[in-house]
């Protein structure tokens, strides 16, 4: 289920922040009042940290990830939100066993416009 939650990234363009002072990052300046937007998705794929990221792996260690933020905004839906995920995950196999795809996988498309990303939608048959 964490491999669910870091694989995809997110949606969205990224977690804005406007900075309070004045800073630079990786050579980047940054002024005072600018919109900086952090993308949680790219550090979940940062290949410093997860062997082999753009993989999805339902075996990986468990390496913390960054898909409900972190600091004093982090997700206070977090636990929820994992339980939830391990109902339906836990129960979806064993419920639809002939669950598949409804379409070729080409034909997917993410959602943009939501800081959580996910698909626009999921044809399945079984
Ligand atoms: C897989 C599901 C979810 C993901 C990926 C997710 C992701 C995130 C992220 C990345 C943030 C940090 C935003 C920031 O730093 O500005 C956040 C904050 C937040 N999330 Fe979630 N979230 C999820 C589910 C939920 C649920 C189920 C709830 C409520 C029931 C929830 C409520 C909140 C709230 C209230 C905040 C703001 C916390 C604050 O600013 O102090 N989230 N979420």
């Amino acid at each position: 289920m964490e491999e669910i939650l870091r694989a995809p990234g997110l949606g969205g363009g990224g977690v804005p922040r406007y900075a309070r002072t004045d800073l630079e990052i990786a050579g980047a300046h940054v002024r005072t009042g600018d919109l900086v937007l952090l993308d949680n998705g790219a550090a979940n794929h940062d290949a410093a940290v997860f062997t082999d990221p753009d993989s999805f792996d339902i075996d990986r260690p468990a390496v913390p990830h960054l898909s409900f933020g972190h600091g004093a905004h982090y997700c206070i839906g977090a636990p929820l939100a994992r339980i939830e995920l391990q109902v339906v995950f836990s129960q979806l196999a064993a419920r639809f066993p002939t669950l598949k795809l409804g379409c070729a996988p080409e034909e997917l498309s993410f959602n943009a416009h939501v800081l959580t990303g996910g698909l626009t939608a999921l044809p399945v048959t079984w």
